[in-house]
């Protein structure tokens, strides 16, 4: 079967960085769409996802996943529309999400969708973010590890973005106090306002560690780690008996090689019976479907705020990333591709 489209337009991975990648790794490509076969299905990407994660993704060091190979299509969440299908599964017109790369159309055998979008009430962008990878950790990771309970402090890093919003939110909803860290003056007041908090701190205060001592009176049941670094370092110094400690990210940390070091915490866990454990949203894949059927309803009815920032076009990809770790955006970072 020929598809109605004949070339593509693809951000590949030029070369590999050793930190963050920059937009010199990545180089866009025009390339022919080849012909459907028997079981493969055309997917119009409609908007591409932006991650931290990503960093790791096509870094050669240790990681969860193998590194995006050289001269390839960058890895990364999309979500579309099929096209054309000749798989029996798919028709024309479904809207899916799923691991279909930093291009224009992707033509998958269904292996590389995690689901269809069911949700057609909301926009599809909302599959990428908060009904997405950064609504699903957040949910997870809070519930099963950070265990709120009714009147725990939670203190979250990255409290501004696109999984901290989704934390602050979900404790907020279990009764908890919330206390975001972020960067910032305009980020702080988008916790407050947007998102809920009780108490915002700017990390990049010089006041930092003060201003966080004041905005957790009652110590801290729950600290949502998305950075490491030096903001845990400070959070670490006022956990309560009994803490949980959820390893979220480490967007603080420019390199893994060599080993990095830093204070040593274990005494401090041991003193207070605490527990920190690290979190793989990849773990909780087969409860996907559970954690979209919760958070849904709190998005429609306005206790899951959201922010969404859209860049325009597959040019921005290559540079989207390393913004990530300027601390550029302002809520859930996503490219819209725009079709000829
Ligand atoms: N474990 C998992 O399965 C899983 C799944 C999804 C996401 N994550 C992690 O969750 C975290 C948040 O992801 P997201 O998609 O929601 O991104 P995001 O928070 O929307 O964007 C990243 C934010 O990180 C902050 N940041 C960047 N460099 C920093 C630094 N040097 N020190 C402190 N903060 C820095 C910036 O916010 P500020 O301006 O506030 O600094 C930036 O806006 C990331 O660490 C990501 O890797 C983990």
């Amino acid at each position: 079967m020929t598809t109605p489209i004949r070339s593509n337009v693809q951000a590949l991975l030029k070369s590999r960085p050793s930190g963050i990648p920059q937009s010199e790794h990545f180089e866009i490509v025009t390339s022919a769409l080849p012909a459907l076969e028997a079981g493969q299905l055309l997917v119009r990407n409609e908007f591409l996802s932006v991650e931290p994660a990503m960093r790791g993704w096509v870094n050669a060091a240790a990681n969860y996943s193998d590194p995006v190979a050289i001269g390839s299509v960058m890895r990364s969440f999309a979500a579309g529309v099929v096209v054309a299908s000749r798989h029996p599964a798919y028709a024309e017109g479904d809207q899916v999400m799923g691991m279909l790369g930093w291009q224009h159309y992707a033509i998958t055998d269904g292996s590389t969708l995690r689901r269809k979008v069911l949700e057609r009430d909301l926009s599809l962008s909302l599959s990428l973010g908060v009904l997405g990878i950064n609504g699903v950790t957040a949910f997870f990771a809070l519930t099963e590890i950070g265990q709120p309970r009714p009147g725990d402090t939670v203190v979250v890093s990255t409290a501004a973005g696109a999984v901290g919003s989704a934390v602050g939110q979900i404790a907020k909803i279990a009764g908890c106090r919330t206390v975001a860290i972020t960067g910032g003056a305009a980020k702080q007041q988008l916790c407050l306002d947007e998102f809920g908090y009780d108490a915002a701190v700017d990390y990049k205060s010089p006041t930092f560690a003060a201003d966080l001592a004041h905005a957790c009176p009652q110590g801290v049941d729950v600290y949502y780690d998305n950075t490491s670094g030096e903001i845990s370092d400070a959070v670490l110094r006022h956990i309560n008996k009994h803490a949980r400690i959820v390893i979220c990210g480490t967007a603080s940390v420019s390199n893994w090689e060599p080993w990095p070091s830093g204070p040593r915490v274990e005494r401090h866990l041991l003193n207070k019976s605490a527990r920190m454990q690290g979190f793989l949203v990849w773990d909780y894949e087969h409860r996907y479907e559970e954690a979209i059927r919760k958070l849904a309803p709190w998005v429609r009815d306005g206790s899951l705020r959201y922010r969404e920032e859209i860049l325009e076009g597959i040019a921005s990809a290559p540079d989207a990333i390393a913004g990530l770790y300027r601390g550029e955006n302002l809520g859930k970072r996503l490219i819209r591709l725009h079709h000829d």
